[in-house]
């Protein structure tokens, strides 16, 4: 097997989740050649380090937090539209495998080994995502391909919601398009429907975002309080919190309660669409679960005995009201 090669350059990746990843860039041979920053150690490791994954065709870049093994990556770089990829002839690998490595979390890596290098492009932390994954990368590599290469498409998703980020780019992933968060805020008008609230938002931005964008308004619909706070989930989020609509349930049996979502889509002809999920369930008397966001921890979806922020965010997003909208608006794009 072709040994890791020794650092000779050492320039470090700027990195916070916040933000987006800072390169250090060298020219060479006319192509931006990306050199990550690699700590001391010689065994590779680098802490919070910008990852390259593999996805129906495309290398993505993407973040992950924790400690991460790298080899050479002096064959990423940026294609002309921007987008970060990694050039490795197919002729020239030998071989590829999947590892898990275990730190604080296991994460999986595809080591790929040609002629000259040893690729390990982490492909996330969990486990059925990551073989599928391979599976995919190897396939892809002896020119089978599920679908022909479809360009990579930025679609901005107008949110300064980070939960809501993290489902867009968890499901788009397997797409060719790209969910992009822009932080515009647009005025969230007094209606009475989330459907107006949408419309209000698509129209008073547009022209002032490259389409296609989306938007996403959102809210849990309480039987017992006829559908409160519904359009208000925000401020009553943001005023009284969970604490307070626990207080307001409190010795209350009925308490079934719908989430909905309404995503809005600008397209490029300046066509505005609608895609709708909902999910039923109920509100628990307590707080449990630390992931999610929002009104997560006090929801459980019907089904299930775990609260939306008990559940991964695959579980949450293969049942909940914006997973069943997102797919909805993906069958709309892909069509
Ligand atoms: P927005 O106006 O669409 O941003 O959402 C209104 C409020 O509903 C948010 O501030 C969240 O508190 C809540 N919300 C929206 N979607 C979800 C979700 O998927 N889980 C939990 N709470 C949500």
């Amino acid at each position: 097997m072709t040994p890791e090669r020794e650092w000779d350059v050492a320039d470090e990746v700027e990195w916070g989740i916040e933000e987006d990843i800072v390169w250090e860039e060298t020219d060479e041979d006319e192509e931006t050649i990306l050199e990550l920053r690699n700590d001391s150690q010689p065994s590779f490791f680098v802490r919070k380090f910008a990852v390259v994954w593999w996805r129906n065709g495309f290398y993505k870049a993407g973040k992950v937090d924790g400690l991460i093994r790298v080899t050479p990556t002096r064959t990423l770089f940026f294609d002309e539209k921007g987008k970060l990829r990694l050039s490795i002839n197919n002729s020239d690998i030998k071989e590829i495998k999947l590892h898990e490595h275990e730190s604080d979390f296991s994460i999986f890596y595809n080591e790929i080994i040609t002629n000259k290098e040893v690729y390990d492009i982490t492909t996330g932390v969990d486990k059925a995502q990551s073989e599928q994954n391979h599976k995919d990368l190897k396939s892809a590599i002896s020119g089978n391909y599920d679908a022909p290469l479809k360009e990579i498409v930025d679609l901005q998703i107008v949110t300064s919601n980070e939960g809501k980020i993290k489902e867009f780019i968890s499901i788009f992933g397997k797409t060719n398009f790209n969910p992009v968060k822009t932080n515009i805020d647009y005025p969230e008008i007094q209606a009475s429907s989330l459907e107006e609230v949408v419309d209000f938002g698509l129209s008073w931005l547009q022209g002032k975002i490259k389409p296609p964008f989306v938007i996403d308004d959102a809210g849990a619909f309480i039987d017992n309080l006829q559908g409160f706070p519904g359009v208000y989930s925000r401020y009553v989020y943001d005023t009284i919190g969970l604490e307070g609509v626990l207080k307001q349930m409190e010795n209350v049996e009925e308490r079934q309660c719908i989430f909905r979502c309404v995503l809005g889509l600008m397209t490029e002809s300046g066509e505005k669409h609608r895609f709708v999920g909902e999910c039923k369930g109920t509100l628990i008397d307590e707080q449990r679960g630390d992931r999610g966001f929002g009104y997560d921890p006090i929801f459980i979806p019907e089904g299930f005995d775990k609260t939306f922020a008990e559940l991964t965010s695959e579980e949450k997003n293969s049942i909940s009201h914006r997973g069943i909208a997102m797919r909805k608006l993906i069958d709309f794009l892909l069509k």
